[in-house]
This record gives C-alpha cells, structure tokens and sequence, in this order.
C-alpha cells in the first residue's frame, strides 16, 4: 500500500524529526525567504557553507546537505518553476523536484523524508495544481520503492492543509 506510506503534518518543517527534510530553494542555493529561510535559521550558517560549493541546482533537480542544526539529518535541496501560466513545462519541473529528492534520500539510505509545498508561495504555483502533481509524484515514486517508511506532507497554511486533506480523502 502506498497511501500508508504519506502523511499530511500541519506546521513548521524545520521542526521535523525526520532523516531528511526537503528544502523549497532557489537555484543559488543561497538561501532566500518562506521554507528557504526558514530552514537557514534553523539549521545555522553551517548549512550556507556547505551549500557554496555546490554552485547552484537546476530547477527540478535536487542537492543534498547535512541538516546541521535541524533536528533533520539531511536537507535536501530543490528548486521549484516559477508559475508562469502552466504552459511552459512547470507540472514536468514540480514532478522532477519531488522525484529526485526521493532519489536522492532514498540513495543517502533515509526512511523519512519532509517535504514542503515547493512552488506555493513566492514562486505563484497554484496550490490545488501543486498538490496533484505533488501527490502523483510521490506515489509514483513510492510504488516501485519499499524503503522510504514515510513521506510527511507538511503543510504550513491552511490552503495547502485543505487540498491535501481533499486529495487523500
Ligand atoms: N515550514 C513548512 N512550510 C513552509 C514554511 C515552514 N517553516 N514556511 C513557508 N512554508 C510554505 C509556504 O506557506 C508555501 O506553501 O512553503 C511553501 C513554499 O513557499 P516558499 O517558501 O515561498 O517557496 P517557493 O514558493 O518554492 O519559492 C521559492 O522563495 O524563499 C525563496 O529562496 C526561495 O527563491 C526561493 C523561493
């Protein structure tokens, strides 16, 4: 079962105690605001030093740190598209971000991974939108891969708690 397997958490990502918490970055990988920030703060100017020699990630792809002074071991770093309409490719770039941070915490050997609604704030995605594409994302992933426990949809606002909630039934 697959659905099991995915849980909605109402609150504040950088509180998760989980192996790997999903970061809503930019392509800089140089901090920013919402999550971004939020998950900085947290987890202490260690987590820029680390990131510097990263030099960046595309949108869609992910990059793995140390979670430092989160209770996460790992961040996992992935930037969303900006909305721009729908038309330019933005559902196949949300998909890729979910997709490949499952890879990557799946090949780090993490059994719990966190992950915020990337694109649903500053980037504009909107959020009923996201949630599909989050949601088949992560159970497409999670049907050919037994060893991820649990993936915890944080939700930080009401507005992407409600969708979730409609989605899982
Ligand atoms: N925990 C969980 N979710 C959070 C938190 C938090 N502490 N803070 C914000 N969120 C939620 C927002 O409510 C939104 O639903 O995360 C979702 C993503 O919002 P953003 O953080 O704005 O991320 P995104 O829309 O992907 O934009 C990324 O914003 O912060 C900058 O550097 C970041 O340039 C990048 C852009």
């Amino acid at each position: 079962m697959v659905l099991d397997r995915i849980a909605l958490v109402r609150g504040d990502i950088t509180e998760m105690d989980v192996d790997a918490v999903v970061n809503a970055a930019n392509t800089s990988l140089l901090g920013g605001g919402g999550v971004d920030g939020a998950i900085h703060r947290a987890a202490g100017p260690e987590l820029l030093e680390a990131c510097r020699p990263l030099r960046g990630c595309a949108t869609g792809d992910a990059k793995i740190t140390m979670g430092y002074g989160l209770p996460a071991r790992y961040v996992i770093h992935t930037p969303g598209p900006v909305w721009h309409g729908g038309q330019q490719g933005e559902a196949k770039l949300l998909a890729s971000c979910y997709r490949r941070s499952l890879e990557l915490a799946r090949d780090h050997d993490c059994k719990t991974v966190a992950f915020p609604a990337i694109s649903c704030g500053v980037y504009g995605y909107p959020v009923e939108q996201a949630c599909a594409v989050a949601l088949k994302a992560i159970t497409d992933f999670l049907k050919d891969d037994d060893s991820l426990e649990k993936v915890y949809l944080v939700a930080f606002g009401d507005e992407v708690a409600e969708e979730y909630r409609r989605l899982l039934g």
